[in-house]
């Protein structure tokens, strides 16, 4: 058989389907169809332990293969799962680049495929007919059935049904399938992904009557007020049927019943329960045909666009949403339902109510779940054929981007993809949008497959984020999008959309946003504060869920080894660019979660004079009836006054003033925390579960720090160095830095090396674009140079002046400083700093000072934003307080290691041994602190976490501040308020030695 001429024949991409139709699980009767089983009594699953064989290439195969009972040579495999996972071919993750040459629509010849069998048996089929269903299979695959071809199909995240009745007989049958990795589709599933293959999702036989549903359609028109509307469907039979259709309430009631011949039924409903994400509820039809129902959950709702807004059963709606992969570091494409489950419940706690399937239709069961437990959903087709651009010529890219999209050759394969999507899931309350795919550019393909969309279900919105790029010449035709789509744009471009009456008429969505990759996202609220200005602002995707990674087992100290692109010896690859998630692989949050979380918490509060100005942010549902309000109010951290708000009807998108007598602040910092709490148990959450806070700042007037005490210092002058001695403590100024390079307190060492002065943090994901400007200044080398040092007793005091600037080696100077330590004989330390910065050189990525502290000093407590890492800019998940931890869970994890768990915000901060003895840094002037077991030259050097070593001290670092984190991995560069790029600084701390008694 010459499989090429399927595989890459653009005129028949399917052989032996059957037409789309909505996915759905036929039952024998009602009572089985009721329970909504996985699987039914008239499902036969296939999925389980198959023979299979793994060939490089087709070459390979033996003669007629398919007609054999078995292979000797075959191995076991688990149907669903990818066979990169279990040993064979190898993976590789590739973001634009295809991992052939471009060469449409052929692929290479050596197309590494794999051969599944295994046997079922049947009874009797009667009068019955069989159908054999494929729930996604990558990339495309044939399929036999006692040794005759059945068919042939493709489109990865796509149902395919054959009917398989003629080809089978009571007793044992064997079916053989012969998977192959790349086809021409493949030029459309160019996902930003690690490329697996194989039989992924499951496999399944259906039974059913000659005369049944073949595909049927919901629809729940409203009234303009939502207040009446009707359930109706419509169907597609083998045969003419009578069908009786049952109306059940989201309680299960009966409400009504009928039955009918013509293809179709509908149903009025008074003040029918409406379903939004807030309350998922749905109502139950049942189609029941002679020896079979089928079961349908209805969502009654609405979503349309009015006056540039986007409205859900007549209200503004907003997406705070995510985009989604079924992945898993185990398992890869084959996701289970508990699995999905798990991303869905940490979702819903995260208070996340929208996801983009990115970037294809997730298994079929997903959208019903998301209809059940309530997430908007845009529902995206299998389509990117993002690695079109990377065509060498001429012109320009965005040209060669719309080549794919503009060649008829490929209208029908994305026009397939396109329906295939649409028909699966068009009956799921979740979906919102349709999505034609990602990153395929624009052209005839295109638009003809979004008149199709809107004339099959002008009830969805359509959105494609690739129609604003254009070939050479051409002129789009966006008329059929509802919704202007982008993403990764800076708050000016949305400001700007905004501002323009024109372009302000359709509304904006943000398919992707704040690209979650590695420390970050830092600039989050400021997307959020957008959302809630412009009402034609429906929300955004955060790129993306979850981080994609290989899972490889343990290392000898047990810790989890991942891999990611690269570690494969493939080409071409993406490094850890696949690693760019909320959740890491395992699905433990990154602090990017949480941050994200608390932006789009379900209240605001403001601060007004004798009480709180609390805003709604829900869009469907009174916020008294969904949360509970604690407050605590805190002077310098501690506890003053806590209670429960008392909370007035607010219903969406209002706010209420809630009453709330405090003492009068006099001195220091002084917050109230609301602390938001669901009030009622939800499917996913239960009451007491919290939501979000608000920590509304009431007086910032921090107190001076205690007089240093005067008395018995000495000052002594070596070659190298400044000692300064009281009683109880010695210190060694450095002459080349102007800082500790030796301290001890009652003999016992409180540095293990020399302080140093510090630019440099390891960099982050997000540092990417501007690491270069970085270390083309020289910041990660730059070296002290003292001009003068003096060190005199002035007062009792020690006083300690140095002028001295930073600068690398062929570089002009980054800072030039005068700094200054006075020193009390109890060994407290005020050390002053005041910099002129050289602004026509990058901004810093810190400034400050590194200590590295005897190992045993391994705990930290601190006043400032905990208990997460905080910086500048990814602070709202963190409140100012006090926390105590160990150095050693001040490191967060990240798979690639990079600068984290710095704090900002700080006036206090300590770092002990058990014993009490160590260093406490104290200022009025807020600061940023870090300690780790890790070095930040560590951090950046190695690859993987898992390679870490630590450094054997512990490593203290004190900043001025750091540049914030931002989302330039793919967003834009760091806002301008979150760039340490002053022209002058001005650091000020001191360090007192500690002995457990203070
Ligand atoms: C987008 C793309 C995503 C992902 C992201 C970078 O351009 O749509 O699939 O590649 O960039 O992580
Ligand atoms: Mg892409």
């Amino acid at each position: 058989m010459n499989f090429k001429a399927y595989y890459e024949d653009l005129t028949q991409l399917h052989v032996g389907t059957l037409s789309n139709r909505a996915y759905y699980m036929p039952c024998a009767n009602a009572a089985e169809a009721r329970e909504h089983p996985a699987v039914s009594s008239r499902c036969q699953l296939l999925s389980g332990d198959w023979a299979f064989r793994y060939y490089p290439c087709a070459q390979e195969l033996s003669e007629a293969f398919w007609e054999a009972d078995q292979d000797s040579q075959a191995v076991t495999l688990p149907v669903p799962s990818v066979w990169q996972n279990h040993g064979f071919d190898r993976h590789q993750y590739t973001n634009v680049n295809y991992p052939f040459p471009y060469d449409p629509p052929f692929v290479p010849e050596d197309n590494p495929c794999g051969v599944y069998r295994r046997m079922f048996s049947l009874p009797e089929l009667g009068g019955d007919r069989l159908y054999l269903n494929f729930e996604g299979v990558d990339s495309c695959y044939f399929v036999w059935i006692n040794g005759a071809f059945v068919g042939f199909s493709q489109v990865s995240h796509s149902t395919s049904e054959f009917d398989v009745t003629d080809f089978v007989q009571a007793g044992e049958n064997r079916l053989c399938v012969l998977v192959f990795k790349w086809c021409a589709g493949s030029y459309f599933e160019d996902q930003d992904k690690f490329r697996m293959s194989g039989i992924f999702r499951d496999v399944y036989l259906l039974r059913r009557q000659t005369a049944h549903i073949h595909d049927f359609t919901v629809t729940t028109p409203l009234c303009e007020d939502c207040t009446r509307g009707e359930i109706r469907v419509h169907w597609d039979a083998t045969a003419p049927l009578a069908v009786t259709c049952t109306l059940l309430a989201p309680d299960g009631s009966q409400l009504a019943s009928q039955t009918s011949d013509t293809g179709e039924a509908a149903f009025t409903l008074d003040a029918p329960a409406l379903w939004s994400a807030e309350h998922p509820v749905q109502y139950t039809l049942l189609l029941e045909t002679a020896g079979e129902t089928i079961a349908q959950r209805v969502g009654v709702c609405r979503v349309e666009v009015k006056d540039g807004v986007v409205l859900w059963n007549g209200a503004p709606v907003l997406f705070r949403g995510v985009n989604r992969h079924d992945s898993d570091p185990v398992t890869g494409y084959a996701i289970s339902r508990e699995q999905a489950l798990r991303d869905l419940r940490l979702m819903k706690e995260h208070n996340i109510n929208a996801i983009r399937t990115s970037h294809y239709p997730n298994a079929p069961w997903f959208p019903q779940l998301c209809a059940e437990y309530g997430f908007y959903m845009i529902a995206e087709a299998d389509v990117e054929s993002h690695g079109a651009q990377m065509v060498v010529g001429p012109q320009d890219w965005t040209h060669k981007f719309c080549a794919l999209a503009q060649d008829t050759r490929f209208g029908a394969m994305v026009l397939d993809r396109v329906q295939r999507c649409v028909m699966r899931d068009k009956n799921c309350a979740a979906v919102a949008m349709w999505s034609l795919g990602n990153e395929s550019g624009y052209g005839v393909n295109f638009e003809a497959a979004g008149r199709w969309v809107k004339q099959t279900d002008p009830t969805r919105l359509l959105q494609y984020e690739s129609s604003i790029y254009h070939a050479e010449g051409y002129v789009n035709d966006v008329s059929m999008l509802d919704v202007y789509s982008r993403m990764y744009p800076g708050t000016d471009f949305i400001d700007d959309y905004f501002a323009d009456p024109e372009t302000a008429k359709t509304p904006m969505v943000l398919c992707e946003y704040v690209h979650a990759m590695g420390n970050g996202p830092g600039d989050i609220e400021d997307y959020y504060a957008r959302m809630r200005k412009y009402p034609g602002f429906c929300g955004g995707f955060v790129w993306e869920w979850c981080d994609h990674a290989i899972y490889m087992g343990r290392t000898a100290d047990g810790r989890p080894k991942y891999f990611y692109g690269g570690d494969f010896g493939e080409f071409p690859h993406d490094g850890n660019f696949c690693m760019d998630g909320l959740v890491y692989p395992d699905r433990t949050p990154h602090t990017g979660l949480r941050e994200y979380k608390n932006v789009i918490r379900p209240a605001r509060a403001v601060w007004e004079q004798n009480g709180v100005r609390l805003t709604n942010e829900l869009d469907f549902t009174d916020l008294s009836a969904y949360l509970t309000v604690e407050y605590s109010l805190t002077k310098n951290g501690d506890c003053l006054a806590s209670g429960t708000l008392e909370l007035p009807a607010i219903a969406p998108h209002t706010s209420a003033f809630v009453p709330l007598t405090l003492p009068e602040p006099d001195s220091g910092r002084w917050y109230l925390t609301l602390t938001y709490r669901q009030k009622a148990d939800a499917p996913l959450t239960k009451a007491g579960h919290v939501l979000g806070f608000d920590q509304l700042l009431l007086l910032d007037a921090p107190e001076a720090l205690p007089e240093l005490t005067a008395g018995a210092v000495r000052v002594q002058e070596t070659p190298a160095a400044f000692v300064v001695e009281g009683e109880t403590f010695r210190y060694a100024f450095s002459r080349r830095t102007g800082l500790m390079c030796e301290a001890a307190m009652q003999n016992r060492a409180l540095l293990t090396r020399p302080m140093e002065w510090n630019l440099w943090r390891a960099p982050t994901d997000n540092d990417c674009g501007i690491s270069y400007a970085w270390r083309e200044a020289g910041y990660d080398r730059a070296q002290p140079r003292v001009y003068a040092m003096t060190a005199a007793v002035e007062n009792g005091l020690a006083v300690v002046t140095t002028e001295l600037s930073l600068a690398a080696v062929a570089r002009q100077r980054i800072l030039t400083m005068t700094v200054k330590w006075t020193i009390g004989t109890d060994g407290r330390a005020a050390l002053e700093v005041d910099a002129d910065r050289d602004t026509q050189m990058a901004f810093l990525p810190r400034f400050g000072v590194r200590l590295f502290l005897p190992a045993a000093l391994n705990r930290f407590a601190y006043r400032g934003f905990g208990p997460y890492e905080s910086y500048v800019d990814k602070h709202h998940a963190s409140q100012y307080g006090w926390y105590a931890s160990s150095v050693a869970a001040q490191h967060e994890n990240y798979l690639k290691p990079q600068e984290n768990g710095s704090h900002t915000g700080c006036d206090n901060a300590a770092v002990t041994a058990a014993d009490g003895f160590g260093w406490r840094a104290t200022s009025r002037q807020p600061f940023a602190v870090n300690v780790s077991p890790y070095t930040q030259e560590e951090l950046a050097k190695k690859a993987h976490a898992y390679e870490l070593e630590p450094c054997g001290e512990t490593v203290w670092c004190l900043d001025v501040q750091q540049s914030g984190v931002g989302s330039n991995s793919c967003g834009p560069e760091l806002l301008k308020p979150y760039r340490l790029d002053a022209a002058k600084l001005h650091f000020a701390l001191t360090l007192a030695p500690v002995d457990g008694k203070q």
